[in-house]
């Protein structure tokens, strides 16, 4: 059997993403806006990749180059593995044109299943129970719709006497009565092939913008003697599009409570879901308490019986069990088990802290390793050291590592002691047990065990 036959009675999936979302008022492509964290193309395609379909194809067009970049990004990151096809639409003709414009590429295909770049709060249930109905009712087409309070905006579906779906109706183009109806298209569709194809040949411009609507396919096919279903969900949150930043916040909204919601359930407390606010990809432990203003960020993953916030920040970070980050900002940085944080800490990338560390306020530590039970509590700056276990930090002690050009390294033995305000001048090493008189500007390494004091002697004058 040669490919294309093999093709034949796969699925292909198409992600339309050509406009460029003038109402978003924006130099940025409206589909790499992000939403919980995440473009809002990535939810379409990783629905897309779900589906195991024999092909997705993605339609690009303004700003071409960046939303195909964008796209393999989001792929990769993800793990989707299947080649992702791009088309390009010539010009911004209407998602009916950026169609005929990938017939060469479904027409390898019996089945189409077509969604749009802007709809990321759809969910995999309702684009399987489309694909499903589509394959039950044997049409030629099925659309996915939802009756909303406020239809503004969305194409109407127009049903006849019996129920059947007969058209879709842009508002640009609809009459009050049709404009009233408030079932709307969610821009997810299955298609059969050879329906599309031919339909399509029937479409031309139409409304304001002369554009060719996708939509106006429904009538051409059912003219030529087509059925066309219509899979309806009750879960109207999920159909609706993203146009302009007003309908950005309130998808994103949307997708914070159902992440919220999803924690919730699995075991970790949120104090004030009104307030807190986690991405997609944030793993959080059961018995975990989140406390009011908490935004966690990106690549995250939190441990059991954590407490965090109230008010603080953490993106792309590991935080282990049994730790808490109070008032803090923590980005890119590794805290290992029973480690405290806060109130007031700034954790910048490549710090690993712990197990049972502490790091109190106002202190700031980049790309340094802190050990066991060590204690930074106070008012400190920690740049690019490695501090060994039970080491103390006196209140306002800094590493100062850089000179200007370079940054150096400060190293701390285990047990060592810092005496508060100390300057230690990189690169330098202070050896195991060694102690640091209060005051000191340390230039040279302190041999174990040491006591070095670094300072003018007082003088009392009278
Ligand atoms: C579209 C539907 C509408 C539906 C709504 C759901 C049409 C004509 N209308 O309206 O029935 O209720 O989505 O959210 O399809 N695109 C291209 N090339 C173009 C124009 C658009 O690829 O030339 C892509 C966009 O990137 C977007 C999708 O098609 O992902 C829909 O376009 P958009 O302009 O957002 O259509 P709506 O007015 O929202
Ligand atoms: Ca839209």
């Amino acid at each position: 059997m040669n490919n294309a036959k093999k093709a034949k009675g796969q699925l292909a999936v198409l992600i339309l993403a050509a406009g460029q979302g003038m109402r978003m008022e924006s130099s940025i492509p409206k589909v790499l806006h992000h939403v919980g964290g995440r473009p809002m193309l990535f939810y379409i395609l990783r629905i897309a990749n779900a589906l195991k379909p024999g092909a997705i194809g993605v339609v690009v067009g303004h700003e071409s180059d960046q939303v195909k970049a964008a796209t393999l990004e989001m792929a990769r990151s993800v793990g989707i593995t299947r080649a992702i096809c791009f088309i390009t639409q010539k010009k911004p003709l209407g998602s009916g044109n950026a169609v005929v414009e990938s017939l060469p590429f479904l027409k390898k295909f019996k089945t189409a299943a077509v969604m749009c770049g802007d709809t990321p709060l759809l969910t995999y249930e309702s684009i399987y129970n489309l694909l499903l109905t589509h394959d039950q009712l044997k049409g030629q087409a099925t659309l996915l719709t939802a009756r909303i309070a406020n239809p503004k905006g969305y194409g109407r579906i127009i049903r006849g006497a019996l129920g059947e779906v007969q058209r879709v109706v842009e508002e640009s183009v609809a009459t009050s009565k049709e404009a009233a109806v408030n079932e709307v298209n969610s821009g997810a569709y299955v298609f059969e092939l050879e329906a599309l194809i031919s339909g399509l040949k029937k479409i031309g411009a139409k409304g304001p913008k002369k554009e060719h609507f996708l939509t106006d396919v429904m009538e051409a096919i059912r003219a030529k003697g087509g059925r066309i279903h219509a899979y309806a969900t009750s879960n109207a949150d999920e159909i609706q599009g993203i146009n302009n930043r007003f309908q950005l916040s309130i998808s994103e909204r949307v997708l914070n409570k159902r992440m919220l919601e999803r924690l919730m359930i699995s075991g970790v407390t949120i104090r004030d879901p009104q307030t807190t606010q986690v991405d997609a990809d944030v793993e959080i432990g059961q018995d975990t308490v989140i406390y009011p203003g908490t935004i966690l960020r990106g690549h995250t993953k939190i441990g059991r019986l954590c407490r965090l916030g109230p008010f603080t920040h953490i993106e792309n970070s590991l935080i282990g069990n049994e730790c808490e980050v109070r008032y803090s900002y923590v980005v890119g940085a590794r805290l290992l088990e029973k480690t405290s944080v806060g109130p007031f800490a700034h954790i910048r990338p490549d710090s690993i802290i712990g197990p049972r560390a502490r790091i109190g306020n106002f202190t700031e530590v980049k790309a340094s390793k802190i050990g066991f039970g060590s204690k930074v509590n106070h008012l400190s700056y920690i740049g690019d050291a490695d501090i060994a276990e039970d080491v103390n930090i006196g209140a306002g002690a800094i590493t100062c590592n850089y000179d200007g050009r370079e940054k150096h390294q400060t190293t701390i033995g285990a047990k060592a002691f810092i005496g508060s305000n100390v300057n230690l001048i990189a690169p330098v090493r202070i050896g195991r047990g060694a102690k640091v008189a209060a005051g000191s500007t340390v230039t040279e390494d302190v041999p174990d065990e040491a006591l070095a004091i670094a300072r003018a002697r007082q003088v009392n004058k009278t």
